[in-house]
């Protein structure tokens, strides 16, 4: 059985139909179904429905084999526990710093609200500067707008949240894309098989940039 955990909304809506090239389609649609396991058409292949953000931690301790994570996701996950074969180049983004329209950086140390505390602390410690995190979990674009923080991190694509909310993007901290995980056991134990739907992933990516 080759089991591989997906996220639903973006993650999943972008990942079917490559799955779908390489014959493997759900046998329930995953969005509508309460179901977390989801069989698929190849009756040794299965999909796990798991939060976007836990994507990594199935995927490493091996409850499933692969897994598609954004590589915002996987740089505050960190470690080298995942092997990261290939970059599926959907659900585009950047994570960037933001805050208030026009407003000056405080002279004292800086407050950052984000959900991407490791991302934040390391980009903060190669800059050199001494900064205050802030974890939470969603609306970050609120933290600046009521005095929480001073800049949050996140995720921008249009940059139309931002700017409904008086923010601006400042600092360009990474491009993202989703990328597939395999687990590393899994990639040894399962080689031809997992290597094989790589290949067929990668040249549906490719045809799909052409
Ligand atoms: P969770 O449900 O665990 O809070 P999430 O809400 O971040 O996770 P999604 O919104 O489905 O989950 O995002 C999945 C991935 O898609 C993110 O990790 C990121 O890489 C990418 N992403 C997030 N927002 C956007 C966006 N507005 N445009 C394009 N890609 C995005
Ligand atoms: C994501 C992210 C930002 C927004 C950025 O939210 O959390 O808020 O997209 O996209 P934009 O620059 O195009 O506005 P999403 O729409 O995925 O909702 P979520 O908060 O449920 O993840």
């Amino acid at each position: 059985m080759l089991t591989i955990a997906l996220s639903k909304g973006r993650i999943l809506d972008e990942t079917l139909p490559f799955l779908a090239e390489a014959g493997i389609i759900p046998k329930e649609n995953p969005e509508k179904s309460r179901k977390l396991i989801i069989a698929t058409s190849q009756p040794d292949v299965r999909i796990l429905i798991v939060r976007a953000t836990d994507v990594p931690t199935y995927v490493e301790y091996g409850a499933a084999d692969l897994g598609v994570a954004g590589k915002d996701v996987l740089l505050e996950y960190g470690g080298n526990g995942l092997y990261e074969p290939l970059d599926l180049n959907i659900a585009r983004c950047k994570l960037m710093t933001a805050g208030v329209t026009g407003k000056a950086e405080p002279k004292g140390r800086l407050k950052v609200a984000t959900k991407f505390v490791n991302v934040a602390k390391n980009y903060y410690a190669e800059q050199g500067r001494q900064v205050d995190i802030i974890k939470l979990y969603g609306s970050m674009e609120l933290a600046p707008l009521v005095g929480l923080a001073d800049k949050i991190i996140d995720v921008v694509d249009t940059g139309n949240t931002l700017r409904a909310n008086g923010l601006e993007p400042q600092e360009l901290i990474a491009h993202i894309s989703s990328r597939l995980i395999v687990n590393k056991a899994a990639m040894k134990m399962h080689h031809q098989r997992i290597q094989a739907l790589i290949d067929t992933l990668r040249n549906a990516v490719l045809s799909r940039k052409n």
